[in-house]
């Protein structure tokens, strides 16, 4: 080319969750079956979308309209049926104005970044959703900065670290909360989203808090939205369907926009999304004609409640395997639909092995030059049994070493195999050298 036409940013995009498939079918031409347990997508891992809302989307499809473009930030009928759920929940009342909806919230996540200034730094989680993370890096063409989610105090934030941080980084104008998390399971207590919005005041910053889980969290566990707490601070909410009905096909997502009288440096960004939204004409239609039906059904909620009763006792069966090898760091999942392991400091090195077939070996070797420690458990553990897990530190941008996989298997003996086998490899791993 005349001209490098390779954004600088361009190696910062990275999706591991995707990337180890190519792995895993180089396994499975070995005759190895595959378990997925790398893609958070419900449906894809078995579990049947209800009856009742497949019936909704299929009498919206005989809808003329269905086929039309929408506005472009939205339906103006499901944006109303939105604000109205949000002001009833209290905290800060929004109109249907402040809704923005995108192709799934990984399109939302790519159109903040991509209209923030490249000077103004996201401080986002460790570990960390990597849409978040690698988009944050390639707006900025810089590592991305994080605060730590402190795996030996049940996974809160280390909120002197982020402080420390947001003083320290001068160019930093946001703070992202994932909430539930993805891929800790962990869900914010109340004091520590109010102490992340004080700190948000204290500093003049705004907040992201992706919310695309807030449905799914579990018994004992209160979920408090960004906008309950969210005082006079700026804010943008995230949320979507992809989990929840579970539809992540539908690809459709939104955001919510607070406080933006409360800063007109915050109100023009949010204007810019708009407007970059708008050279796109809008998002699918289908989608967002049904979500006041589904979500307005008196089955909705009973439906979610028994979706995430399953992934608690899913969660508390990993629980009781994982936390009794010594080495690793596990705590219950309290909302969303992942399990995450941490392996101690130090615990793991180069020579560890699982036993693979040996002209596999070769292979599996040369995709593991300069890898990380986690890495190589991780396709050892993916070339020995089939089981197709995600590192931390590659998958999540993460200082940790570790791996995260789903609690989303519907069959009950089939889960549980699982983590029984992967608890073996752990063991077996450790102890090989
Ligand atoms: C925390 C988080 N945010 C956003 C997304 C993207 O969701 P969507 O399917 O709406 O693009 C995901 C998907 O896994 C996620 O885990």
């Amino acid at each position: 080319m005349r001209q490098d036409i390779v954004h600088p940013g361009a190696d910062k995009l990275r999706y591991e969750i995707r990337e180890i498939v190519d792995v895993a079918k180089r396994v499975a031409k070995e005759g190895i079956s595959i378990v997925w347990e790398n893609i958070g997508d419900p449906v894809a891992k078995g579990e049947v979308p209800p009856a009742w809302i497949k019936k909704i989307v299929a009498d919206a499809t005989r809808e003329d309209l269905t086929f039309a473009y929408s506005p472009t930030k939205g339906l103006d009928e499901t944006r109303a049926y939105i604000a109205r759920e949000r002001n009833l929940e209290g905290g800060i009342q929004i109109t249907p104005d402040d809704i923005l909806f995108f192709n799934g919230l990984g399109d939302g996540i790519s159109h903040l970044y991509r209209n923030l200034n490249p000077h103004a730094r996201i401080l986002g989680p460790d570990p960390s959703y990597p849409t978040h993370s690698s988009a944050e890096a390639a707006h900025s063409d810089k590592p991305h900065i994080t605060y730590k989610l402190d795996p030996e105090n049940g996974w809160k934030p280390d909120l002197a670290e982020m402080e420390k941080k947001i003083r320290k980084h001068k160019d930093i104008s946001g703070i992202l909360i994932v909430n539930p998390d993805n891929p800790t399971g962990f869900v914010y207590p109340q004091e520590t989203i109010r102490a992340i919005v004080a700190l948000a005041k204290k500093y003049k910053l705004f907040i992201i808090s992706d919310e695309i889980y807030s449905n799914l969290v579990y018994e004992g566990n209160n979920m408090y939205k960004l906008a309950s707490v969210i005082d006079g601070v700026p804010g943008i909410a995230m949320r979507g369907i992809s989990k929840e009905f579970p539809w992540p096909g539908a690809r459709c997502g939104w955001i919510e926009f607070y406080n933006r009288d409360k800063d007109e440096n915050f109100d023009r960004y949010t204007r810019s999304i708009v407007d970059s939204k708008t050279l796109e004409v809008c998002s699918t239609t289908l989608p967002q004609r049904v979500l006041p039906k589904v979500m307005g059904d008196k089955r909705y909620y009973p439906y979610l409640a028994l979706r995430t009763h399953r992934y608690q006792e899913r969660s508390d069966y990993a629980y009781s395997v994982f936390s009794k090898i010594p080495g690793i760091i596990v705590h219950k999942a309290r909302g969303a639909f992942y399990f995450t392991c941490v392996f101690k400091n130090g615990i793991l090195n180069k020579n560890q092995t699982l036993s693979v077939k040996n002209n596999f070996k070769k292979y599996l070797d040369s995709c593991l030059t300069n890898a990380s420690p986690d890495k190589r458990f991780v396709y050892y553990l993916l070339a020995s049994t089939g089981i197709c897990v995600v590192p931390l530190s590659s998958g999540f941008n993460s200082s940790l070493q570790g791996f995260r996989f789903l609690l989303l298997e519907p069959n009950e003996s089939h889960f549980k195999k699982t983590v029984d086998i992967i608890a073996k490899s752990i063991i077996d791993y450790l102890s090989s050298k």
